[in-house]
C-alpha cells in the first residue's frame, strides 16, 4: 500500500507536472531524432472522430462511461441490473477491464464460462444500450491481484509490460483469446464495443515496441475501433503531441483522480489538483479515461467515508468543471460499480475484500445520492446534443460579486452556449448570488443566480429545445424530450435559490402555472418566467406559434425523483419508483420495467395506461396531462437466524505422522524471480504452481541436537501471515512480509521482510532422527505491476528463507489442488479443507460436533445451512454481519455455497458486512455457508454472526 502510494503521488501531484513541463522540449527533440512520424490513422469502421468528439456513423456522441469489473460480481444475472443501473444514470458507455488472471489458471488454459463469460457480458451491455469500451489490458492494475496478471507470469522469464521474450509469449496468448470476443462485439459488427484500450497508465519503464505490439496484435485479431489508452499522468508518453511514433494510440486519454484516496478526511477538496483533463493533440476529442468517481479505501476508514470523499459536491464542481473548462466530450469515470474483491482477486496492498470504492451504486447494488447526481449530468449530456462540439467564448460578467466567475462555451454550429457558473476561488464554502449579464444569441438578458460554496452550474442559451426556443435560463436543464404532441422539459436548481427562464415566441403565447409559484411576463418574443426553486413548479404555455411546453422545474432533490426511458413510440418521463429501467409501449399502454417500494408515480406519456411489470397500476390523468397512480409496498423478506453451527479441526499437516508423501517436492536451486532466496531450495509457491491463499510446507530434517532456533522468513502481501509447528508442537506465528524490494526507489530494499524467529523449546528436537517442521502460510495476493518492474511484480509468495541451524531441511510444499472449474483459479487456496471439500455445500457434516468452545491455534471449520425464500419479483440483496469485536487473534476465510466470498479479521481491514450476491446465494432454497477460521492463538473465534438485507424493492420487470 506505502509503496503503491509512493510510487504514486509524485506522479499525479503538480510537481511531477511541472517538472514534465520542464522536460518536454528536451523529449521531444530527442524523440524527433529518434523516431519517424507516420501519419496518424483516423477513421475505423464507423466509429470516427475529430478533435470535437467521438462519431458513431457520423453522429456526434459526448461518451458518458463509467467502469465496471465483471470479475468483481461473480453473477451473471446481476450483471444486467448493474448496467442497466448505469444506462438509467444517463451513462452511455461502460468501461470494462478484462482480468487476464480470472481467466487464466495456466499457461495455455483459458476459461470463459459461467461467471467469465464475457461474451454473455458483451451481449448483457449491448442489450442495457450501452457501448463498451473494451479494456484488455494486458495488465490493468485495479486493485487486483497481480494488477491482472496470472500468478503463472511470474514463473515467466522477460520484464512483464516489456517486449522481452518469454513475456511477450505470454501476453500475446492472452490476447489472442480476449481479442476476438470483443472483435465481434464492436460497432462495426453492429455490436456496443465503440473502443478498445491498450494498456494501462503505461508511463514509466516503458517500451514502445510493447506498445505498439499491444495494437498491431488487436488489429491482427480484428480490431477495428479507435484504440485508446489512459495515462496516468496528465503529460504522458502516449499521448503528447510529440507521439506519433511507436505505440502511439489513436485517442489517448488521462486519469484524474483529484480528491486522492484519503477518505479518513472528506472534508478534503482537490488535494491533487483541480481535475482538468488536458487536450493531449489537436486531432482528438479530450478524453477523461478514468476519472475519479469512488476512491480506495487506503486508510481502513470505510466505504461511506469514500462516498463522502467524492459525493456530489465533489461531483457538481470538478465534472462540470472540467466538463466547461476543457470542452472535454469523452468521461468514464472510475468506478460506477465496485464490487466484490471475492476469493483471491485482491491486490492485497491497497485493498480488503470490500472493492464498494464509494461508488454511486454500492457493492450490493444500491442507489446513493453520488447516483442523483449521474443522473442529473448524465441526462443533460444525453438531451442536450449541442455539447459535443463547443470551442471557448468569452463568458458573461457575474455583476456585483466577485467571489462568482463565469466560463463559457459554444457550438459553433447552432451558437448554443453553455456557461459555467462557480466560484473564483474552488474552496470557497459561501452562498453568494449575482445578476448574470448574458449577451445570448437570442439577445441581452440578466438573469439571477445563486451558487452555494462546491457547487457549479452548468446554464444553456440560444437553444433549439425540441420546438421550442431556449433563449436562456438560470436554472439546469436536466432532460427534455417530445411527448404526445408537446415538450416536456425538467429544469432544476438548488432549493430555494432564485431562477430565470426565457424562452422565445412569434407572438404571445398562453402560459398557465399548474404548480408553484411562477412570474410570468412577456416582451416582444421573450416569455421570461422568474421563480425560486421550490418543490415542483409546472408550467404550461401553448400557442405562440409553437407547440406546447410543459415545463417542470425542481430542486436537485425534485430532479432526481425523474427517470427517462424510450420506447418505439417515443420518451417516457417518469416521476417516482426507485429505479426505471426501460419502457415499452403497446396500443393505449405503457409498460415500465422498473423497481418500486409504496409511493405515487407520474408518468409523462400520451398513453392512457400504465403497466409496472406484471402490475396493472390504477391511474388517473393529472392537470399537467400525466398519468398518476402508486405502487405498492414490496412484500416483507424473512431471513433466518444462523443456527447450528458445527465445527471441526483440521490442520492435520502440522502432525509429524502426516503423509506428505504425494505433496510437491520443492528443490529448486533456481528462481526467475529477481529476488534470489537467501537460503536454497527455492521455496516460492509460484514456482511449484502454487498461486492464492494458504500454502503448507513440511520440512523434514535429521536434527545434530544443538539446533536452538527456526528462523524463517515468508512474504505473503499485506494481511497475510504464517503459523509455525515443529513435531507437532505450535511453536507461534509471525506476520508475513509485503516487500523485499518494491522497485520503488524512494522505499530502500528491506533484506528481511517478513522474520519470525521462533525458539525450540527443551526436548522437542529429536537429535540423530526425523524431525518436521510443518508451516501453514496465508498468502493475501500478488503485487501490481504499476512501474513495469519485475522486482516489485516478481516478488514471491510464501517463504523466503527458512533455516534451523546449519542442518540440511528437505521440503515439500502443497497448495491449491487444482482449479475449481466452477469457481475459477482465485476462489479456492491450499487449506486441508479447501482440498477435501469441507468449503462446498455438497460435504457431508453429519459427523462434525457442534461449535462451541475454544478453538486451537491452526485452522478450524464452521458450517451451517439455512434456507431462504425471499419473496419472488422482489430484489434483496443479503449480507452477512459479524457481531462483536474482531481479535487479532483469528483471520477467518467466508465460503458461501463453495464460494470463497471475502476475508473477515481484525488484521484484514474494516469491513464488518459481506455481501451475499444473488447467484452464489440461493434465494429459494437452501444455503450452506463454511467458515475456515486460522487461529493464531487460542480463541473463542468470531461473534455472532447474522444475514441482513441491504435493500428490498419489487422489481417489475
Ligand atoms: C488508476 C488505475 C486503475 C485503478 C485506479 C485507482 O490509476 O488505472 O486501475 O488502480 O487508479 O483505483
Amino acid at each position: 500500500m506505502v509503496a503503491k502510494l509512493k510510487g504514486r503521488v509524485p506522479f499525479r501531484a503538480d510537481p511531477w507536472k511541472a517538472t514534465m513541463r520542464r522536460l518536454f522540449p528536451v523529449l521531444l527533440a530527442l524523440l524527433l531524432t529518434c523516431v519517424a512520424v507516420p501519419g496518424q490513422a483516423r477513421a475505423a469502421g464507423e466509429v470516427t472522430y475529430d478533435e470535437h468528439s467521438l462519431m458513431v456513423d457520423g453522429r456526434r456522441i459526448v461518451l458518458q462511461s463509467a467502469e465496471f469489473h465483471y470479475f468483481r460480481l461473480p453473477s451473471q444475472e446481476l450483471w444486467e441490473d448493474v448496467l442497466e443501473k448505469f444506462k438509467a444514470a444517463g451513462f452511455n458507455a461502460v468501461s470494462l477491464y478484462f482480468s487476464w488472471a480470472y481467466h487464466s489458471p495456466r499457461p495455455g488454459v483459458y476459461d470463459f464460462t459461467g461467471v467469465r463469460d464475457v461474451d454473455r457480458l458483451l451481449r448483457t451491455a449491448e442489450r442495457a444500450g450501452l457501448y463498451v469500451i473494451a479494456r484488455p489490458g494486458p495488465y490493468i492494475n485495479a486493485e487486483s491481484t497481480g494488477g491482472g496478471f496470472p500468478a503463472w507470469l511470474k514463473t515467466v522469464p522477460g520484464r512483464a509490460r516489456s517486449f522481452e521474450a518469454g513475456y511477450r509469449e505470454a501476453y500475446r496468448e492472452w490476447l489472442h483469446r480476449i481479442n476476438p470476443i470483443i472483435a465481434r462485439h464492436q460497432v462495426t459488427e453492429g455490436g456496443p464495443v465503440i473502443l478498445y484500450n491498450a494498456e494501462n497508465e503505461y508511463q514509466v519503464n516503458t517500451d514502445a515496441a510493447y506498445m505498439q505490439d499491444i495494437q498491431d496484435q488487436a488489429r491482427a485479431d480484428g480490431i477495428e475501433v479507435p484504440i485508446t489508452t489512459n495515462d496516468c499522468c496528465d503529460a504522458g508518453s502516449w499521448s503528447s503531441t510529440w507521439a506519433t511514433g511507436p505505440g502511439a494510440v489513436q485517442i489517448p486519454g488521462v486519469d484524474d483522480y483529484p480528491q486522492s484516496f484519503e477518505c479518513a478526511n472528506p472534508e478534503l477538496w482537490g488535494p491533487w489538483g483541480e481535475g482538468l483533463t488536458e487536450k493531449l493533440r489537436d486531432d482528438i476529442p479530450v478524453f477523461a479515461a478514468e476519472y475519479q468517481a469512488g476512491a480506495i479505501d487506503l486508510g481502513n476508514a470505510g466505504y461511506e467515508r469514500c462516498r463522502e470523499l467524492t459525493g456530489p459536491a465533489f461531483m457538481k464542481f470538478f465534472y462540470k468543471n472540467n466538463l466547461m473548462r476543457t470542452g472535454a466530450t469523452m468521461f468514464s469515470y472510475y468506478m460506477g460499480y465496485g464490487g466484490t474483491n471475492w476469493g483471491w482477486l485482491a491486490q492485497p496492498n491497497d485493498v480488503y475484500t470490500s472493492y464498494d470504492y464509494g461508488a454511486a451504486i454500492t457493492e450490493a447494488r444500491q442507489l446513493t445520492p453520488k447516483y442523483d447526481e449521474f443522473k442529473r449530468q448524465g441526462l443533460f449530456l444525453q438531451a442536450v446534443t449541442p455539447l459535443a462540439k463547443t470551442g471557448a467564448v468569452p463568458s458573461p460578467a457575474t455583476s456585483g460579486n466577485a467571489a462568482l466567475t463565469t466560463v463559457a462555451r459554444a457550438n459553433p454550429d447552432t451558437g448554443t452556449q453553455f456557461v459555467l457558473v462557480r466560484h473564483e476561488d474552488r474552496a470557497a464554502t459561501s452562498t453568494d448570488e449575482t445578476i448574470l449579464d448574458w449577451a445570448a444569441p437570442d439577445g441581452r438578458h440578466q438573469v439571477p443566480v445563486q451558487v452555494k460554496g462546491r457547487d457549479a452550474h452548468v446554464l444553456v442559451a440560444g437553444y433549439d429545445l425540441g420546438g421550442q426556443r431556449l433563449a436562456v435560463s438560470s436554472s439546469e436543464i436536466m432532460t427534455h424530450a417530445a411527448i404526445g404532441g408537446r415538450d416536456v422539459a425538467v429544469l432544476y436548481g438548488t432549493a430555494g435559490s432564485p431562477g430565470a427562464t426565457v424562452l422565445r415566441y412569434a407572438s404571445r403565447p398562453t402560459v398557465k402555472v399548474l404548480e408553484g409559484r411562477v412570474r410570468v411576463t412577456y416582451d416582444e418574443g421573450d416569455l421570461r418566467l422568474d421563480y425560486a426553486h421550490e418543490g415542483l413548479a409546472r408550467v404550461l404555455v401553448t400557442g405562440g406559434g409553437r407547440r406546447p411546453l410543459l415545463l417542470l422545474i425542481g430542486t436537485d432533490e425534485t430532479a432526481a425523483e425523474f427517470w427517462r426511458a424510450e420506447t418505439a413510440a417515443g420518451p417516457v418521463l417518469v416521476r417516482g419508483t426507485e429505479l426505471v429501467r426501460s419502457a415499452t409501449s403497446y396500443g393505449d399502454t405503457v409498460r415500465l420495467a422498473a423497481d418500486t417500494k409504496a409511493g405515487p408515480v407520474e408518468v409523462f406519456t400520451p398513453a392512457d395506461r400504465l403497466r409496472i411489470g406484471q402490475d396493472e397500476i390504477r391511474v388517473t390523468r393529472t392537470p399537467s396531462g400525466s398519468l398518476l397512480g402508486a405502487t405498492r409496498a414490496p412484500g416483507q423478506a424473512h431471513l433466518p437466524a444462523l443456527t447450528g453451527w458445527r465445527a471441526h479441526a483440521e490442520s492435520p499437516e502440522a502432525a509429524p505422522g502426516f503423509d506428505d508423501s504425494r505433496w510437491t517436492a520443492a528443490d529448486h536451486t533456481t528462481t526467475v524471480s529477481p529476488h534470489k532466496p537467501k537460503t536454497l531450495p527455492v521455496l516460492y509457491a509460484d514456482d511449484y504452481g502454487f498461486h492464492y491463499g494458504n500454502v503448507w510446507y513440511r520440512g523434514h530434517f535429521t536434527a545434530t541436537g544443538s539446533e536452538t532456533r527456526v528462523d524463517l522468513n515468508a512474504i505473503t502481501g499485506l494481511r497475510g501471515n504464517y503459523l509455525v509447528w515443529l513435531n507437532g508442537r505450535y511453536l507461534g506465528s509471525a506476520a508475513g512480509g509485503v516487500q523485499a524490494d518494491s522497485g520503488d526507489q524512494a522505499t530502500p530494499p528491506n533484506p528481511d521482510p517478513g522474520p519470525g524467529r521462533f525458539d525450540i523449546p527443551d526436548g522437542l528436537l529429536k537429535a540423530g532422527a526425523g524431525n518436521v517442521l510443518s508451516v501453514l502460510v496465508a498468502t493475501t495476493g500478488h503485487n501490481d505491476d504499476w512501474i513495469a518492474d519485475d522486482l516489485r511484480f516478481k516478488q514471491p509468495r510464501g517463504l523466503v528463507a527458512a533455516s534451523v541451524g546449519d542442518t540440511p531441511i528437505t521440503w515439500r510444499i502443497q497448495g491449491t489442488a487444482g482449479t475449481d472449474r466452477l469457481r475459477g483459479p482465485l476462489s479456492t487456496g491450499g487449506l486441508y479443507g479447501e482440498r477435501t471439500g469441507w468449503h462446498l455445500p455438497t460435504y457431508p457434516d453429519k459427523s462434525w460436533n457442534s461449535a462451541t468452545g475454544t478453538l486451537p491455534p491452526g485452522v478450524t471449520w464452521q458450517r451451517t445451512s439455512f434456507r431462504l425464500d425471499l419473496p419472488k419479483g422482489q430484489d434483496v440483496p443479503v449480507g452477512l454481519r459479524f457481531g462483536g469485536d474482531p481479535s487479532p487473534a483469528y483471520r477467518v476465510l467466508i465460503f458461501l455455497n463453495g464460494w470463497n466470498i471475502g476475508q473477515y479479521g481484525a488484521d484484514i481491514g474494516p469491513q464488518r458486512e459481506f455481501s451475499l450476491p444473488a447467484g452464489l446465494l440461493n434465494e429459494h432454497g437452501t444455503n450452506t455457508l463454511a467458515l475456515a477460521i486460522t487461529a493464531e492463538q487460542p480463541t473463542t473465534g468470531p461473534g455472532p454472526l447474522g444475514l441482513f438485507a441491504y435493500g428490498n424493492v419489487r422489481s417489475g420487470r
